[in-house]
């Protein structure tokens, strides 16, 4: 209905415009950009923000509406720019007849439908902006025939279909930015040789279903400073020829495609060297490929500019070399998930720049070098799942920086450092899987700044739960499950206020399950299994709105259990191997054939009272009879008055 009116409005407001302009204004193309205006307008189906309010007001000229632009020159309408204005609508093949636009932006609104192929005649046009819309369907080849275009930007709609052979080739042989990201484009990239784009500094293809090779043609493109094709389904060889070309090269992104290094996927060194020109190198992500070989010595060779180093997913084996640390603006290093052996090597910390360091998911030995203790702005280290031995280095105390540690599935032995307490800044702690024994200080148990979860499960760690678990009252998971820990556990944990999974199974702790963890506001997962707790299961568990996930199972609790409130989802599995339980969880023996002490305390009471009474009423009968045969001696005539039957 809205939509109608607003057409309707828009319609007769037309023809008004076009009758007072015939008489009203002379410039016949300013006329006919203002009918293209309108008419795109009528094609808008809202407009929220009114944006475009002054567009249908007969008292504004065209050059003074809001978001349009003219040349004062020619008297005609150059730029639209309509980005962020919430507009919703097709877009109308009307804009074709502001032909003198230079630069048309309607990126990031609600439009959809089609591009329309008309756009293409828009010769003057040097700038295409509709990324962020809902845009569907092919893009038009004719937008090839735009041959100023400098910046085309597609990117984050819903376009489909091959990228149409004339866009890089026909066209504009000026193109410096294309983006054409975040759709479901399909086919080959269509750089033909004959028509290289020169100036070329941004290609952004990345998140598309593009097959096939990096084209050869692409090496044309010499200026190229931004090359962003990851999460394609791309194969071939790492393109050392094409990049060898672009010594400007600041960001290369290739992460998650299908590309093997040279020599029958078994050596990077050919493409690291094609770096070797690329001064200006920011950023290298090459994660996801299953790259083979190893990381070449020339890896030092790389651009000083270079911050971040992705190449996780992989194939690649062997050491990590020292030149590596040739790279000293580096920030972050990915080499997760490979197979890289050998040891962390201490030069490391010559990258003093570093912040995130991941090296999971290798087959790294030896010892953690304490030398990482030294790299200032150190903030997340993540060394898990690897082979590394002998103990946590007392150094991590000098990270003051330190927010997430994961030393986690290694071989590590010794005790937790107490001086991993001064890393105040620590969220996430994760030393599970490991060897470590002896307590859990109170120093770390008592790091108020654990925001994410303590992981300190299958270890040998021993002794009590440290009272000082409950300074933690932000972390959302602790997990001390599989060690040998003993004694009871702290009412106090009630003042971790933001935990939402506690598991301490499989250790060796004893007591009852005190009633505050039932009052824990947030608390979903609670696992007790195979300790030795006693007594009932507190009723402040059942009466929890938040707890989904329950194991009490191989414990040493008794008392009768309902299956109401929080344990009605609950089955007998939660309940395993507590002689002790009955009630109405499925599977539970029955309360009702055993007796409570109270009910026998009652019973009993009742027999004795019931035993008085007998008492009383003999005493009463006996005494009575004696009355009687003495008043038989005495007055036996008169009985039966003074005692009516
Ligand atoms: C045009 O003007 C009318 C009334 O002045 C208003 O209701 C309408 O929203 C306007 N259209 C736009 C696109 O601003
Ligand atoms: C065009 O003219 C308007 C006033 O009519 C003025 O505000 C604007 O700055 C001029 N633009 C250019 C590019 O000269
Ligand atoms: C451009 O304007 C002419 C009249 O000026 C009209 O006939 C034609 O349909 C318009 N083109 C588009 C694509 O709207
Ligand atoms: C990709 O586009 C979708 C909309 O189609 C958007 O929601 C998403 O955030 C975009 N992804 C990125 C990484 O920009
Ligand atoms: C490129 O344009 C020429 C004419 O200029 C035409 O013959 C050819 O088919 C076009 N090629 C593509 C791929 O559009
Ligand atoms: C592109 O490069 C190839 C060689 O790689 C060359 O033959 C061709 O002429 C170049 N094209 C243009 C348009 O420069
Ligand atoms: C780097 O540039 C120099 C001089 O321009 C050139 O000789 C050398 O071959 C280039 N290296 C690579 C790997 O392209
Ligand atoms: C590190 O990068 C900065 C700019 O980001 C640059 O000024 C500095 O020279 C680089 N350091 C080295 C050793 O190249
Ligand atoms: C590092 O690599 C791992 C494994 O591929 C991945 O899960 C993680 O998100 C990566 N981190 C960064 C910051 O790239
Ligand atoms: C560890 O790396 C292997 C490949 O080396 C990969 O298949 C696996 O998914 C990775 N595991 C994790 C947990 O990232
Ligand atoms: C690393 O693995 C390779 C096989 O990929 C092996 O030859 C080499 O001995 C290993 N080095 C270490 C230090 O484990
Ligand atoms: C703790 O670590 C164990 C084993 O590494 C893992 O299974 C568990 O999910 C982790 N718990 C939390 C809360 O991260």
């Amino acid at each position: 209905m809205g939509f109608c009116k607003f057409s309707m409005y828009n319609f007769l407001y037309l023809v008004i415009v076009v009758l007072f302009g015939v008489f009203g204004e002379q410039n016949s193309q300013l006329m006919n950009d203002k009918v293209a205006l309108l008419s795109f307008m009528s094609e808008i189906v809202s407009d929220p923000g009114n944006v475009l309010e002054n567009w249908n007001s007969s008292d504004v000229h065209v050059c003074n509406w809001a978001r349009v632009s003219c040349n004062n020159a020619s008297d005609s309408v150059t730029e639209l720019i309509l980005n962020v204005a919430w507009l919703s609508g097709t877009i109308s093949p009307s804009l074709a007849n502001l032909s003198s636009l230079t630069v048309l932006d309607l990126s990031m609104n609600f439009f959809e439908g089609p591009i329309p192929k008309e756009l293409g005649f828009l010769t003057q046009l040097k700038q295409l902006s509709l990324s962020w819309n809902f845009l569907e369907g092919k893009i038009p080849y004719h937008l090839g025939f735009l041959h100023k275009m400098e910046f085309l930007d597609l990117g984050s709609n819903k376009l489909q279909g091959e990228i149409p052979e004339s866009l890089f080739c026909n066209g504009s042989l000026s193109l410096q930015y294309i983006d054409l990201s975040n759709n479901s484009l399909s086919g080959e990239i269509p750089f033909k040789s004959e028509c290289g784009l020169k100036d070329l500094g941004s290609l952004l293809l990345w998140s598309n279903r593009l097959v096939g090779h990096i084209p050869r043609a692409l090496s044309n493109s010499t200026q190229l400073i931004w090359l962003d094709l990851e999460s394609n389904m791309l194969t071939g060889e790492l393109p050392s020829e094409i990049i060898r070309e672009m010594p400007k090269l600041q960001v290369l992104f290739l992460s998650y495609n299908d590309f093997v290094s040279h020599g029958g996927n078994n050596n990077l060194e050919p493409f690291f060297a094609s770096l070797g020109n690329c001064s200006d190198l920011l950023e290298l992500k090459l994660a996801g490929n299953n790259l083979g070989g190893k990381i070449p010595p020339i890896i030092g060779d790389l651009s000083n500019n270079l911050v971040q180093l992705h190449l996780d997913e992989n194939l690649i084996y062997g050491l990590i070399p020292p030149h590596i640390s040739n790279l000293v603006n580096l920030t972050l290093i990915n080499l997760s998930s490979n197979i890289l052996n050998g040891s962390i090597l201490p030069n490391l910390c010559q990258m003093e720049k570093l912040e995130r360091v991941y090296l999971s998911n290798n087959s790294l030995s030896g010892e953690i070098p304490p030398a990482l203790g030294n790299i200032p702005h150190l903030g997340l280290l993540d060394l898990s799942r690897n082979k590394l031995s002998g103990s946590i280095p007392n150094s991590f105390a000098n990270l003051p920086q330190l927010r997430r540690l994961m030393l986690y599935q290694n071989q590590l032995l010794g005790t937790i450092p107490p001086s991993l307490g001064q890393c105040v800044n620590l969220e996430i702690l994760d030393l599970s899987h490991n060897k470590l024994s002896g307590v859990i200080p109170s120093e770390v148990a008592g790091l108020r700044s654990l925001k994410l979860y303590l992981n300190l499960s299958s270890n040998h760690l021993y002794g009590p739960l440290p009272l000082e678990l409950s300074k933690m009252d932000m972390v959302l998971a602790i997990d001390l499950s599989n060690n040998n820990l003993s004694g009871t556990i702290p009412t106090q944990l009630k003042s971790c206020i933001a935990l939402e999974s506690l598991n301490l199974s499989r250790n060796f702790l004893e007591g009852p399950l005190p009633f505050s963890i039932g009052q824990l506001p947030y608390l979903q997962a609670l696992d007790v299994y195979s300790n030795q707790l006693i007594r009932d299961i507190s009723q402040s568990l059942q009466m929890s709105s938040t707890l989904k996930h329950v194991n009490f199972s191989f414990n040493k609790i008794s008392g009768k259990v309902s299956s109401e409130g929080a344990f009605s989802l609950l089955t007998i599995d939660s309940f395993l191997g507590n002689d002790g339980l009955c009630g109405s969880i499925e599977g539970m023996p029955k309360c009702s054939n055993r007796h409570s002490h109270l009910t026998l305390i009652l019973s009993v009471l009742l027999s004795l009272f019931s035993i008085l009474i007998l008492c009383i009423f003999g005493y009463y009968l006996v005494q009575r009879s004696r009355i009687q045969s003495q008043l038989e001696i005495f007055d036996g005539g008169d009985l039966d008055l003074k005692h009516p039957r």
